[in-house]
């Protein structure tokens, strides 16, 4: 996936404002040292900073790290289904990231061994049913003309996620699943171009035009408003989970 920090800036500063939540969820202290997991172009982890909190910030696109970096940001190009941190984070965030990591349980492995005992791990991310129709829309048109569908994405399912929270020794304090009608800033076209290369790197230069138009038509009377604002359906997974103070694991006898 190539991120365009412009063309993020222009089609995708929804993410980040609609991500502030999630920085009252966390309620980050000052002082704190914190992990943003997936921070893209940093303007989320710029609020962390206003918080007095110290934060690394971690994301695979090195264009996204290096439009972090410009903001001032202790940055790295990192991927989250490899990190590498031991114990010393109070918290990590993650906002609109963990989806596009697919090996979920690894990236959870690496957050646990990342945090302090009794660290927490607040985010958010697509939850299942997220962006349904678009993504059904896509395979379609790709379907249509033989050509490969792979899904770059993974939306947990909440009683899913909550296992694998679990399993990976967390302890879940809070998950939500709801719908967020999102309004977008251009057309799903511009969506397309902005999110899902993944699935359109496969379309031929020469039937792009067609391909976006098509599914731009099929959308059109589903997510278009009376106003002509194309409104996303996304959904979000939130969720606030804590590592165990040392000393409370299981008891060997
Ligand atoms: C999301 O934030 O839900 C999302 C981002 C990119 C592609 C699909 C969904």
């Amino acid at each position: 996936m190539d991120w365009n920090p412009d063309s993020y800036a222009a089609n995708a500063r929804f993410v980040s404002d609609l991500g502030r939540p999630v920085i009252e969820l966390l309620s980050p202290q000052p002082g704190e040292r914190i992990l943003d997991l997936g921070c893209g172009d940093g303007v989320l982890t710029s609020d962390l900073l206003k918080y007095g909190c110290d934060v690394v910030a971690v994301d695979s696109s090195t264009e996204m790290v290096e439009a972090a970096k410009r903001r001032g940001l202790n940055a790295h190009v990192v991927d989250g289904q490899s990190l590498r941190f031991t114990s010393e984070f109070d918290a990590v965030f993650s906002n609109a990231a963990m989806h596009w990591m697919v090996d979920l349980e690894s990236v959870l492995e690496g957050v646990c061994r990342a945090l302090k005992p009794g660290g927490r791990f607040v985010g958010e991310l697509g939850g299942h049913g997220n962006v349904r129709t678009i993504i059904s829309a896509i395979e379609s048109a790709l379907s249509s003309r033989r050509l490969p569908v792979a899904s770059p994405w993974f939306f947990p399912r909440p009683e899913d996620f909550r296992r694998l929270l679990e399993s990976t020794g967390f302890a879940a304090r809070h998950i939500d699943l709801f719908p967020r009608p999102t309004l977008l800033p251009g057309d799903v076209c511009s969506w397309l171009a902005t999110f899902a290369q993944p699935y359109t790197s496969v379309v031929p230069a020469a039937q792009k035009e067609g391909f976006y138009t098509e599914i731009s038509e099929s959308l059109r009377r589903t997510l278009v408003d009376e106003e002509g604002n194309w409104i996303a359906d996304y959904v979000r997974l939130q969720f606030a989970a804590t590592k165990p103070p040392e000393g409370t694991g299981d008891v060997l006898l």
